[in-house]
This record gives C-alpha cells, structure tokens and sequence, in this order.
C-alpha cells in the first residue's frame, strides 16, 4: 500500500524521471548524480505545421509516446522497472492536458511499484540541469533561467533555496526568439532557426536594449525589443526596402542575450559568488553560451553550463531535480494533481 512514511531514503536512488509539459514527451533514469539515460519523443515536427503547439495535438502525441519512451530510457540504462527507487514527473508549469498525461502514468508506476512519487517543478528541472555536467557542483551559485516561459537571474543559496535577483517585466527571452522567427518567416521552433540565421549577418540593426531599471532593481523586457523588430521590418517592407533577413537575426540576437550575460556575471561578482550555472530553452543558443563563457572567464568565475540537449526540455533534468527532493524526502501523494501555473 503507498504509504508516504513508509519510504526509507537510500543514498544512491535510482530514479526515472518523467517530463510531458510541453511538445516533448520524455523519460530518463539516474543513479545517484550519474545519468544513465534520456529519450525524447517530440511532437514539434506535427506541431510546425501550425506554427506553435497545439495543446489537444500535444497530449494525444504524449499519450502514443509515453509508454514507448519509458522502455526506451529503461532499456538504454540497463534498468527494469522492480530496480527503480523513485519516479520523478512534471506537475506544472505546462499545458494541463499534456502534463496529466505523464503525471497519470508516474502515479500508476508509484502505486503499482509501491515506490515515491516525486512531483517536479518543470522550472526547477531547468535549473537541476547543470548538476548532470559536474557531478559535484554545490551552491552557492547565481543562475541565468532563460526559457520560453521564464527569463531570471537567481541567486542559488542551496538547493532548494533561491532569491530572484532580476526578472523580466513582461515577455520572456525565449517567446521573443519565438515572435521574431515567426516576423521573419521561419518555422517552429523559432529560437534555433532564429540563432542558425544569425549566423551569416551582422549586428548592424538598431533596437532597443531589453535591460529596464526600476527603482534599483535590475528588470528585463522583451515586449519593446520584439515590437521594435516587428516595426523595422513593416517600415522597410512599405518603403519597398529590402529587410536582410540574417542581420535583423544578428542584432535582435545581440541585444536580446548581451544584457541577460552582463547581468548574471555582474551579480556573481557583487555577491562574490564564484561560480556561475544556467538553464532553459534560450541556453542552447550558441552565441550567449560563447559571451557568457567568455565573460566569465573574463571575471575569473567559473561556469557551469548543460549540455545544449539538457538546455532545452527532456527528462534527466526532472530527474536530476527529482534527487533533490528525493533526499529530502519531499514525497507526493498520489491524489496531486497537475498545474498550469506554479511559483518557483
Ligand atoms: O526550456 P524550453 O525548452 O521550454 C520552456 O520551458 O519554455 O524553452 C523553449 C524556448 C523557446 O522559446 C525556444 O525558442 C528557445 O527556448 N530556444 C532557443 C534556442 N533553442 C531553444 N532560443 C535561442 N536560441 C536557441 N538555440
Ligand atoms: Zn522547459
């Protein structure tokens, strides 16, 4: 019978952590700090035909998907399902019915394998993401969250403690790489196709700069630099001028990533924190990894970053945060539900 005091907390757990909060339907399994699989099954191609995720069309993809991936990251580790310590899944932030999918089917593994329940913040998975690079890194830290839903910079004092050093006021990083993609024609998912055009321009394009100060307290905003891309290319386009395309890619690059690197160093080096991570989708974007990697070797602290496939959503991340409630043994009970909306 699922009994929350019953669990005994072992020091090297093997976890399989569950993620279905957005198009990505994906399972992975860790023992200890150490991640032995990850698989993602990804709806995105059927979602680029209209330009973004279609809800219903994501959870019925996570429901063909979700079985099928679970045996996949199982046989990739070697694992079978009686091994297993825990099941750690995505309750929210997220599409509701596509986060129901893969909570229903961690609840069934718990119950029927009488093992815990690990329920995960999708945003704190991003952020757990940097402890599968360095199987030793510890906070404290300053952090850089830059997803399609979140753009902040935090200060990692333990973890499971946070303060939100700076935040954005309006847009996130990574829904204006996604607007911007869509102004210039390019397909879902925009952030990626946004960065490979980038590559071939110049940042020659002027727009404002997405760094606010109210009071003394640092805040991003997006929604001015986004309307600014939108209002260029509309200008030029009724002046019959022609918009090249790659160099709009390169300075809205630049002024989008520039501020958020600035930032997170220059709050590392005024706490004097000597150590800097980041997480979420915008973190797979090449050119802010080389001008945070190089600032802060600039500043003498050292960087910690996930792999690009860790960046982006996938479940090694869930259960690489899934440990950390595990060894506190912040267990679920099995009537929790899942939320479109959760507070870091
Ligand atoms: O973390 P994530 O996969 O999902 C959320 O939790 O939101 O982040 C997705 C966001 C999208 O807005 C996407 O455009 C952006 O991350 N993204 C990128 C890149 N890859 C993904 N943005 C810029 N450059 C990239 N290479
Ligand atoms: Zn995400």
């Amino acid at each position: 019978m699922y009994d929350l005091k019953k669990f005994t907390i072992k020091d090297e757990p093997i976890i399989l952590g569950l993620e279905s909060s957005c198009d990505e339907t994906a399972a992975a399994v860790i023992k200890g700090r150490k991640l032995l699989s990850s698989r993602i099954i990804s709806s995105a191609a059927e979602q680029a035909k209209y330009g973004g995720v279609v809800p219903e069309i994501a959870s019925r993809a996570h429901t063909e998907a979700v079985d099928e991936v679970v045996r996949q990251a199982l046989d990739d580790a070697g694992v079978t399902l009686s091994q297993l310590d825990a099941v750690a899944v995505t309750y929210g932030a997220g599409l509701l019915g596509a986060l129901l999918v893969g909570l229903s089917f961690a609840k069934s593994l718990a119950y029927s394998l009488n093992i815990p329940l690990i329920a995960v913040n999708h945003i704190r998975g991003h952020l757990a993401a940097s402890y599968l690079t360095d199987e030793n890194l510890k906070p404290p830290f300053v952090t850089l969250l830059a997803s399609g839903g979140h753009t902040a910079i935090l200060h990692t004092k333990s973890y499971t403690k946070f303060e939100m050093l700076a935040s954005t006021c309006d847009d996130a990083a990574g829904e204006a790489f996604d607007k911007v993609a869509r102004v210039l024609g390019l397909e879902y998912p925009g952030g990626v196709n946004v960065e490979r055009l980038a590559k071939n321009g110049k940042n020659c394009v002027t727009l404002p700069k997405c760094l606010v100060k109210n009071s003394d307290k640092v805040q991003f905003s997006y929604s001015g630099l986004k309307t600014a891309v939108i209002n260029y290319c509309h200008i030029a386009e009724q002046r019959g001028e022609e918009v090249i395309k790659e160099d709009v890619a390169r300075s809205f690059q630049c002024a989008a990533v520039d501020p958020l690197v600035k930032k997170t160093v220059e709050s590392a080096v005024k706490l004097k924190v000597n150590c800097v991570t980041a997480g979420g989708g915008v973190i797979a974007n090449g050119y802010l990894r080389e001008t945070l990697a190089a600032e802060c070797e600039r500043a003498g602290i050292k960087l910690v970053l996930p792999e690009k496939k860790y960046c982006t959503d996938n479940a090694a991340m869930i259960a690489a945060e899934g440990l950390i409630q595990y060894l506190e043994g912040n267990f679920a009970p099995l009537d929790i539900n899942a939320k479109a909306q959760i507070p870091l």
